[in-house]
C-alpha cells in the first residue's frame, strides 16, 4: 500500500529545515556537514516522534480510542511528545516512566521533559527498572477500559511499522530538498534507540533506491543488538508497504561506540559535542541522543574515515528540553 494510502494526522511542521553547517565543517575539517532539524517538527518542544505520531495517532483515532498510552525513561522524548500530541487532539495520556537511568538529581525528576508531561497534562505513572513494560501498559489499559475508556498502546518509541512509516516520509522529504540544491548526500547520521527513525529512513531511501549511507549511532546497546532490531523493523515496515525488494543487510549500520555507561548516563565526547555545536552554530543537541550521536560524527571526521568533500548529513532528532533536567552534567562548561 503506498505511503500516502494509510491515515494521517497533520502534527508537525513540514518540512523541516535542510541547513549547512559552516563552522562546524570548518572547526572539523574534511567532508562538507549539514543538519536536518527535526528538533524543529513544532509540536510541543519538537523532536522525532512527532513525524511517528502523525501515523500512530491515526491509528488510534480510526481504531476509535479516546486515550493513549505510552512508555519510557524519565525524561523520555517520546512520552512528552505523545503527551503534546494527545492534548491537541483531546484525548487522554498515561505514560509509563520507567527509572532507566537510575538518577536521584532533582532536575532529572522534576525538570525538563518531565516538567513538559505534567504541563500538557498527561497522567504520570512512575515504575521501577525492571518493569516489563508491555505487560504493565497491558494491565493499565484494562483498568481505563473498566473505567469505560477505549485506550490505544503506542509502542515504546513509537517504534513499530506504522510509526516508522513517519521516517519513510522524512527520506522522500530529505531526498527532494537535496535534488532542489543539487546536493549529493553520501551519509546520513543519527542517533538510534528504538530503531525506527532508522528503520524507516532506511525503508524510504531504499524504495527510492537511493544511494544515501545510513550510520545510526547506538545510545542504548550494542551495535549487533541495534543492527538486528534495525533489520527487523525496516523488513516489516517495507512488508506494510508492500515493497518486494528486501534491504540488502549491509544497508543496516550502527556504530556502538558511543554509548558509554549506558543509556542516559553522560559521556565526556558527548558534553564536548553538545558544547561545540552550540558555540560553532548556536545549535542545540541534547544529552541522551544527539549529543552521544554528534560525538561519534566528530570522532568519525576526526579520524578521517568520511572523505574531505563528502556531503554528511546529521539528523538531528530533537530533545534539547532535557538539557535542563541534566543541569549538574554541564556545570563544568
Ligand atoms: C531526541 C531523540 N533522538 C533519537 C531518538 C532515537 O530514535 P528511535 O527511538 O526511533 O531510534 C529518540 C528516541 O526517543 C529521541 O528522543
Amino acid at each position: 500500500m503506498p505511503l500516502a494510502d494509510f491515515p494521517r494526522l497533520e502534527l508537525a511542521h513540514l518540512p523541516t529545515p535542510l541547513e549547512p553547517l559552516p563552522r562546524l565543517s570548518e572547526a572539523l575539517g574534511g567532508p562538507n556537514l549539514w543538519v536536518k532539524r527535526d528538533d524543529c517538527t513544532g509540536l510541543g518542544g519538537g523532536g522525532n516522534k512527532t513525524r511517528k505520531l502523525e501515523f500512530l495517532m491515526a491509528a488510534a483515532r480510526q481504531q476509535g480510542a479516546d486515550t493513549v498510552i505510552t512508555a519510557g525513561a524519565v525524561q523520555s522524548n517520546h512520552a512528552r511528545q505523545t503527551a503534546a500530541a494527545a492534548a491537541k487532539l483531546g484525548m487522554g495520556c498515561h505514560l509509563l516512566l520507567e527509572d532507566i537511568a537510575a538518577d536521584t538529581d532533582r532536575d532529572y525528576r522534576g525538570n525538563g521533559n518531565i516538567l513538559l508531561d505534567r504541563i500538557f497534562h498527561a497522567h504520570l505513572h512512575h515504575v521501577p527498572s525492571d518493569t516489563d513494560l508491555d505487560l504493565a501498559a497491558e494491565s493499565l489499559a484494562d483498568e481505563l477500559r473498566e473505567t469505560g475508556k477505549v485506550p490505544y498502546m503506542i509502542p515504546i518509541g513509537g517504534s513499530s511499522p506504522i510509526g516508522a512509516l513517519g521516517y519513510v516520509d522524512c527520506a522522500r522529504e530529505l531526498m527532494g530538498q537535496a535534488k532542489q540544491r543539487r546536493l549529493s548526500i553520501d551519509h546520513l547520521v543519527l542517533a538510534t534507540a528504538s530503531a525506527g527513525t532508522q528503520a524507516g529512513l532506511l525503508a524510504g531511501l531504499h524504495l527510492q533506491k537511493s544511494k544515501t549511507s545510513v550510520l545510526g549511532i547506538c545510545v542504548s546497546r550494542s551495535a549487533e543488538e541495534q543492527e538486528n532490531k534495525v533489520r527487523a523493523l525496516c523488513a516489516e515496515t517495507l512488508e506494510l508497504l508492500h515493497c518486494k525488494r528486501a534491504l540488502p543487510p549491509e544497508a543496516v549500520r550502527t556504530n556502538g561506540d558511543y554509548v558509554g555507561q549506558g543509556y542516559g548516563l553522560a559521556t565526556r565526547g558527548m558534553i564536548k559535542a553538545v558544547a561545540l555545536a552550540a558555540s560553532s552554530e548556536g545549535l542545540l543537541l541534547d544529552p541522551v541522543y544527539t549529543g552521544k550521536a554528534m560525538a561519534g560524527l566528530v570522532d568519525l571526521v576526526r579520524e578521517g574515515k568520511l572523505n574531505d568533500g563528502e556531503n554528511v548529513v546529521f539528523l538531528h532528532t530533537g530533545g534539547s528540553p532535557a538539557l535542563f533536567a541534566y543541569r549538574s552534567t554541564f556545570d563544568g562548561l
